[in-house]
């Protein structure tokens, strides 16, 4: 049955993102994320901006799928789903009917040999790329950050670089700096606004391009090999950085693609791929486990 009524809420710290906490009566009062403006775009929805809370009547079923698709993943508890997904470049099959779950609020680490399709898969999460079959939900929105940060962090300062993605909405200079040192300090860079961004570590680049992906509010980040050509200690200032934005009262979820092993520890669950197909799923101490049977030093 579709929603007669939305109830929603503006996000905690983004009056402005286009995702909203909401329940339905159609998803038997559970939260789900509902994108606003897309609604608003086709006429469904009418909000004063600026108030906190709004109940919005639905006039069309038009957006029946979209609402039970996002609504069901969360209402699974799920910020992450993909079911039987697989994809092919040529006669080259790179994804099998692959499946995993992830639960909201988590740190899920994916790991394997190289081009067994990671980085496909998080591509296909992230909207860049279609799969051939099977079906992905990823709770809206989601930010990407890749392996290299000089491919994402284009700013001549930190600051320009974080608030990069909120020049499409009109908000005030005050509002926007605020934000951005919000943003710095989750990833453990407090007062670097004013930085250039060439003066970076790879490891302080690495944390701007978190910081940037967070501030427009993710509900998923997917985050493919960030560590790897960074040494020890920027490595545990990235993950640490991930480790403190996941969970929290937004419940944001973290699919993070590595080779280095040494960092399963820092996850809630694991999985590891191989010929396109994930192998296995379970604690990092269980993956341990499995990779050491495997041969790997883990
Ligand atoms: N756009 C593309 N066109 C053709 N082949 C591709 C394309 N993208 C990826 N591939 C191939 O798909 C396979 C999987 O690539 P993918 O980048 O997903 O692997 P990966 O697991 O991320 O590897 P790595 O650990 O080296 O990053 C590889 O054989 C790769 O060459
Ligand atoms: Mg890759």
């Amino acid at each position: 049955m579709l929603a007669k009524q939305l109830h929603l809420v503006q996000h905690p710290c983004m009056p402005f993102s286009r995702s909203w906490q909401g329940h339905s009566d159609c998803l038997g009062l559970r939260p789900c994320t509902i994108n606003v403006r897309h609604y608003e775009r086709q006429g469904l929805l009418q909000y004063r901006p600026g108030i906190a809370r709004a109940s919005i009547q639905l006039h069309d079923s038009s957006n029946k799928d979209q609402i039970e698709q996002n609504g069901a993943v969360a209402a699974l508890g799920v910020a992450l789903e993909v079911s039987h997904v697989s994809k092919a470049f040529g006669d080259k099959q790179v994804l099998s009917d692959v499946c995993l779950e992830v639960p909201r609020g988590s740190f899920h680490m994916l790991v394997g040999p190289n081009g067994c399709g990671k980085s496909t898969l998080l591509r296909i999460l992230g909207g860049l790329m279609k799969a051939d079959r099977g079906m992905c939900h990823v709770l809206p929105p989601a930010g990407f950050v890749f392996q290299n940060p000089d491919h994402q962090v284009v700013m001549p300062t930190v600051g320009a670089d974080v608030a990069f993605g909120l020049g499409r909405y009109k908000l005030k200079e005050a509002h926007v700096r605020a934000h951005v040192e919000r943003m710095l300090e989750a990833v453990n860079l407090p007062g670097f606004a004013r930085r250039q961004t060439h003066t970076l570590s790879g490891g302080q680049k690495q944390r701007v391009a978190i910081a940037g992906a967070l501030a427009e509010c993710p509900k998923v980040l997917l985050l493919d090999e960030l560590t790897t050509f960074l040494d020890g200690e920027d490595q545990k200032g990235v993950l640490e950085a991930v480790r403190n934005c996941v969970g929290g009262p937004d419940e944001v979820t973290a699919l993070w693609v590595t080779h280095r092993l040494e960092e399963l520890e820092w996850a809630d669950r694991v999985s590891y791929m191989d010929n396109g197909r994930i192998q296995f799923t379970g604690s990092p101490r269980e993956a341990t486990v499995y990779l050491k049977r495997l041969g790997a030093h883990v």
